[in-house]
C-alpha cells in the first residue's frame, strides 16, 4: 500500500505556469534533497544517459550549423577554436540548445505555449539558437550572455532574424549573480528560457540568484539539461525546489524527431 502511494506521488502529473502540458512534479518530498536524490536515480536508472550518443544534433568541429526551424533554414555560426580557452562553452552549440529550439517550435505547433508578443529572456545564450527560434514564433527576446560573449551571439542574431520576422530580438549582457538590469526585470518576462546552464557547481548558485531575482509569479521558467553529470544537477535541483515547483517535461511532448536519452527539459514557476 505505502509503495503504491509513493509510486502514485512520483507520478503526479500538473501543469505549471504558461505551459499547458501535463508534468512530472520533482518536487514529490517535501525535503528538497529526497526530492533532488530521488530525480537523479529516476533519471540516471530509467534513461541510463550514458549509454546513449551525445552530440547527436550538433556538429562542433564545424564554422555552421544548419537547422530547419519555422519555415527557415538556420545557419548558426559557431567558433570551434574558442571551445579550447577556458571558461568558453558556448562558442557552439549544444544538443539541448536544439532540443529546447525545437520543443519551443513543437510546442507552439500544439497550442500547449503560446509566445506571441510575449517578454522572452534567454540566459546563456551561447550562439543563440533558441533567442532566434523563439523570436521566430513571435516572442520579443532579449538573449544575454556573459560581456565578452556577446560577438558571436549578436552575428547570429542579424544572420538569421532578417526580413519579416513575427517577433524581435535584441542582445544584452547578463552575468549571472550580478545586479540585473532593470529593463530585464521589470516588467518580468513572462518566459525565461535556457539550455546547457547548469554545468558547473561554481555557476549553480549564481544562477539560481538570477533565476529568483528575475522571475515574477507569472513567470515561466524552460530549462533544458545535460545528463552529464548527476551531481551537480543534483545540487540544483535541491537548491531549485526550495525557490519553484519543478516539473520535468516528457519526452512524448517533445519535437519527435528530437528526442534524446542524455537530455532533461524542466519547467519551473516560483512557489
Ligand atoms: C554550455 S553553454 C550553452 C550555450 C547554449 N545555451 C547552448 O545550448 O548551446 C553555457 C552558456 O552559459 C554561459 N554562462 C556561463 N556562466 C555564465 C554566467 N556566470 N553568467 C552568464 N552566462 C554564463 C556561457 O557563456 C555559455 O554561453
Amino acid at each position: 500500500m505505502a509503495e503504491k502511494a509513493e509510486e502514485e506521488e512520483h507520478n503526479v502529473l500538473v501543469e505549471l505556469g504558461s505551459y499547458k502540458g501535463k508534468l512530472r512534479v520533482v518536487n514529490s518530498s517535501n525535503d528538497s534533497e529526497d526530492s533532488a536524490a530521488e530525480e537523479i536515480m529516476l533519471l540516471w536508472g530509467i534513461q541510463q544517459p550514458l549509454l546513449s550518443k551525445n552530440n547527436a544534433f550538433v556538429a562542433q568541429s564545424s564554422l555552421q550549423l544548419y537547422i530547419d526551424a519555422c519555415g527557415r533554414s538556420l545557419a548558426i555560426l559557431q567558433s570551434p577554436s574558442s571551445l579550447g580557452t577556458p571558461g568558453v562553452t558556448g562558442s557552439v552549440m549544444w544538443d539541448s540548445g536544439v532540443i529546447l529550439g525545437k520543443f519551443l517550435e513543437h510546442s507552439v505547433e500544439l497550442g500547449t505555449i503560446s509566445l506571441q508578443e510575449k517578454k522572452v529572456i534567454e540566459l546563456g545564450s551561447g550562439c543563440g539558437l533558441v533567442g532566434c527560434i523563439a523570436a521566430l514564433l513571435g516572442a520579443r527576446v532579449i538573449l544575454t550572455d556573459l560581456p565578452d560573449r556577446l560577438r558571436l551571439l549578436r552575428k547570429n542574431v542579424e544572420t538569421n532574424l532578417y526580413g519579416e520576422l513575427k517577433g524581435s530580438a535584441t542582445v544584452n549582457e547578463l552575468t549571472w549573480g550580478y545586479n540585473l538590469d532593470p529593463d530585464l526585470r521589470d516588467p518580468s518576462p513572462d518566459y525565461v528560457l535556457g539550455s546547457d546552464v547548469i554545468y558547473s557547481e561554481e555557476a549553480v548558485m549564481d544562477l539560481l540568484e538570477t533565476l529568483v531575482d528575475l522571475c515574477g509569479r507569472e513567470t515561466t521558467i524552460i530549462l533544458a539539461g545535460e545528463l552529464r553529470n548527476d551531481a551537480i544537477l543534483e545540487y540544483f535541483l535541491e537548491a531549485a525546489t526550495k525557490e519553484f515547483i519543478v516539473g520535468r517535461v516528457d519526452q512524448n511532448q517533445w519535437h519527435p524527431d528530437y528526442c534524446s536519452l542524455r537530455v532533461v527539459i524542466y519547467i519551473l514557476v516560483k512557489r
